[in-house]
């Protein structure tokens, strides 16, 4: 069976985005790849050093929600990343591999560091797409689902492990190159049309959120600004809510485009057509997500035996890589 691996970081709870940008992808491919799912709380680290409790309850919200979405414990293993020492290990031997410059010129990187307000960044910050490229590898991971702001982390670790099995693999392929799985749904935009959906915009919708919230923040949201009546006719290109349609309405997304483009729909009813499809996604998320909350126990076993069986595979993986390096006595 093949590998994925792939994750998030345990800042806090997961949205739609995230949804359709990954999670999808994991439920769906569960039963035909060996499945990993890392709790990244060490590069949540990287932007939330100074509020390391927030992202001590990060790990549970984030592996409830991974939960909640229908990945199946006894089919996938969800682990802890700062339990793994293979993938600190790993880092280390990396960072030889890789240069700072490169490092600086990672367009996500960019986006984030203007994002937090950085201008001088922290060494752990630069460097996290190192540390993710041992997330991945320590497992020898074939697939990684990810929302396309990933892929320049993914193609500087598919550099980093041909650069290391050039140098030391002898003609052999001591590390598998990983490929991205990009999500065929394009990134979700917020819901008040600013680009990015993000916690800290408070513009997401949650995979907790109850059926009120829901319809709040969609009632809310930004449509055509220039249809101030329903006699006006709509253009559902600058409209978030049809955006959102295309994404979780996929059959009627067309046909609400024509309504809107001639006025023959409304935007309260548009909203509300969008609430409920929404809200009949979450449905059974809601169900899973008050199990666990309710047996919290097991969340965090769940958690602790996916690090263990995490470990026993990397420190084997640790194990080649010191021999193909040299690294024994
Ligand atoms: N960087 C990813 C994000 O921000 C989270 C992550 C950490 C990850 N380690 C990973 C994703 C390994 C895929 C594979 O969403
Ligand atoms: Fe947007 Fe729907 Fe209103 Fe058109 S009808 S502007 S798609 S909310």
């Amino acid at each position: 069976m093949k590998r994925i691996l792939t994750g998030d970081r345990t800042t806090g709870k997961l949205h739609l985005g995230h949804y359709v940008g990954s999670l999808q992808n994991r439920v769906k491919l569960q039963d035909e790849y060996d499945t990993f799912i890392i709790l990244a709380d060490i590069q949540a680290l990287t932007t939330h050093f100074e509020q390391p409790e927030l992202i001590n309850k990060g790990i549970y919200d984030v592996a409830i929600d991974n939960l909640s979405v229908g990945l199946d414990p006894n089919k996938v293993t969800i682990f802890l990343q700062s339990k793994i020492s293979a993938i600190a290990e790993l880092t280390v031997f990396y960072s030889m591999l890789v240069s700072v410059n490169s490092l600086r010129h990672n367009p996500t990187i960019k986006t984030e560091a203007k994002q937090y307000g950085y201008d001088d960044l922290s060494y752990g910050f630069l460097g996290y797409p190192v540390s993710q490229t041992a997330d991945i590898t320590f497992c020898n991971a074939d697939l990684v689902p990810v929302g396309e702001d990933q892929i320049p982390h993914i193609e500087l670790g598919r550099k980093i492990v041909r650069r290391f099995n050039d140098l030391y693999g002898n003609g052999r392929v001591i590390i598998k190159e990983p490929q991205a799985l990009i999500s065929e749904t394009p990134r979700l935009i917020g819901m008040d049309g600013n680009s990015k959906m993000g916690k800290s915009l408070g513009n997401a919708i949650y995979l907790s959120d109850t059926v009120e919230e829901v319809n709040k923040k969609v009632k809310s949201a930004v449509t055509d600004k220039n249809r101030i009546s329903v006699k006006d006719k709509g253009n559902p290109e600058i409209c978030t809510i049809s955006k959102y349609h295309k994404a979780f309405n996929h059959e009627e997304y067309n046909n609400i485009c024509e309504m809107c483009k001639n006025a023959s729909i409304g935007c309260v009813a548009c909203k509300n057509d969008l609430s409920k499809k929404i809200n009949q996604l979450l449905e059974p998320f809601r169900e899973r997500r008050a199990y666990y909350e309710e047996n919290i126990k097991e969340v965090r076993d769940i958690i602790l035996t996916g690090s263990q069986k995490a470990n026993m595979i990397g420190n084997e993986t640790v194990d080649v890589i010191k021999k193909a390096m040299s690294i024994h006595i």
